[in-house]
């Protein structure tokens, strides 16, 4: 019997309309378009306006888009996956009302959390559902409305995030395409420096909390960068020695896009043109757990069945890791 492995075998994102240029951004907070560029890269993200829609309005809205692309009948879906660090409520999982949302009323789903690592952990997950043999679709989602765990009073936090969506379908292969190798790491000493202090079980929500902004993100970015930097370049560096690939041998780096100079630092490393990495962080800005499917989604019709995809990401924890996919099909339209 030949060796099953996990392909993505489609893609669907959404994006709200709403853009946050740093044009905006320098009438709410003291910024400037130059400093924002030069230090992040980002341009633009997208915002979800609606209070009423929370993370599974966007999940949801690119879960759909999938289905619409691939005609994919949703009762065939096993499993649901959605990593996000901004779940509609603390208590009950995101993916289980997307799950039923999108008619997918055979599979079980919840929710995936580490933080900007969400993706790439829930590619080794569904991966791992695949390989099994007892799995044959899975949905793997990563969204997040990070507008809404955001002070827009706060410079160093707001102009770096945005919102949106992104999904990917993982389906059995015998072809050998599909997750061939990961390297997935994480440090606890790292969320100090990364984090929502409030409304969880060490701090519950109280009228303090609120008071002193704790259930907005805070970051140590210095710090945050510092580990950043060299631990996703390493992981990336470690992935290709492990597998044999030198910088030929690797058509694309799919970084998650927390800052240009991160993802710079990473491809330098693995010694990659700048024409093979994907990059979309001026348009989005960092989207957490829908950076890596919407860079799929943005750049799907470039991908040629065999391609060499090192996925590498960093994200509050600290977790982080790299992962090497053999794409699995071309895009005719
Ligand atoms: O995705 C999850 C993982 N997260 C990351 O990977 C993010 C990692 N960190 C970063 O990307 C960067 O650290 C930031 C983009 C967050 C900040 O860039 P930086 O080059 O590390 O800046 P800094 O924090 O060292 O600040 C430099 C200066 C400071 O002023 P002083 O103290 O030198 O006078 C800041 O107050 O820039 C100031 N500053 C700003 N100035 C204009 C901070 N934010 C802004 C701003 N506009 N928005």
């Amino acid at each position: 019997m030949s060796t099953i492995t996990a392909a993505i075998t489609a893609v669907g994102a959404y994006l709200p309309e709403y853009r946050l240029t740093n044009e905006i951004l320098e009438t709410m907070v003291e910024t400037t378009d130059e400093w924002i560029t030069t230090r992040t890269g980002v341009k633009e993200r997208r915002i979800l306006k609606d209070p009423e829609k929370g993370t599974s309005y966007l999940a949801i809205k690119a879960a759909q888009d999938l289905i619409k692309k691939k005609d994919l009948d949703p009762l065939e879906i096993d499993l649901v996956l959605v990593g996000t660090a901004t779940p509609d409520m603390p208590v009950a999982s995101t993916a289980v009302y997307v799950a039923t949302e999108i008619g997918a009323t055979n599979a079980f789903a919840y929710d995936i959390q580490a933080a900007c690592s969400n993706f790439l952990y829930g590619m080794s997950t569904a991966a791992r559902y695949i390989e099994s043999g007892k799995y044959k679709k899975v949905l793997l989602i990563g969204a997040d409305k990070m507008s809404s765990i955001l002070d827009y009073t706060d410079r160093t936090t707001c102009i770096i995030f945005g919102d949106g969506g992104g999904a990917v379908l993982f389906e059995p292969n015998t072809e050998g395409y599909g997750v061939q190798d990961e390297y997935l790491r994480s440090d606890g000493s790292g969320r100090q420096f990364l984090k929502i202090e409030a409304g969880g079980s060490l701090m519950p929500a109280s009228e303090e909390t609120v008071r002193d902004k704790k259930h907005y993100v805070f970051q140590d970015g210095k710090s945050v960068f510092k580990f950043a930097v060299s631990n996703m370049a390493d992981v990336a560096e470690k992935i290709m020695e492990r597998n044999g690939l030198t910088h030929e041998d690797v058509q694309w780096l799919v970084p998650h896009q927390a800052n240009k100079r991160i993802i710079d630092a990473t491809s330098n490393r693995m010694g990659l043109d700048a024409s093979k990495v994907m990059m979309n962080i001026q348009r989005y800005g960092n989207t957490t757990s829908a950076t890596l499917p919407l860079l799929l989604y943005d750049y799907e019709k470039q991908l040629k069945k065999g391609d060499n995809l090192v996925f590498a990401a960093f994200g509050g924890g600290f977790t982080w890791g790299a992962l090497y996919l053999k794409w699995a099909y071309d895009t005719n339209d």
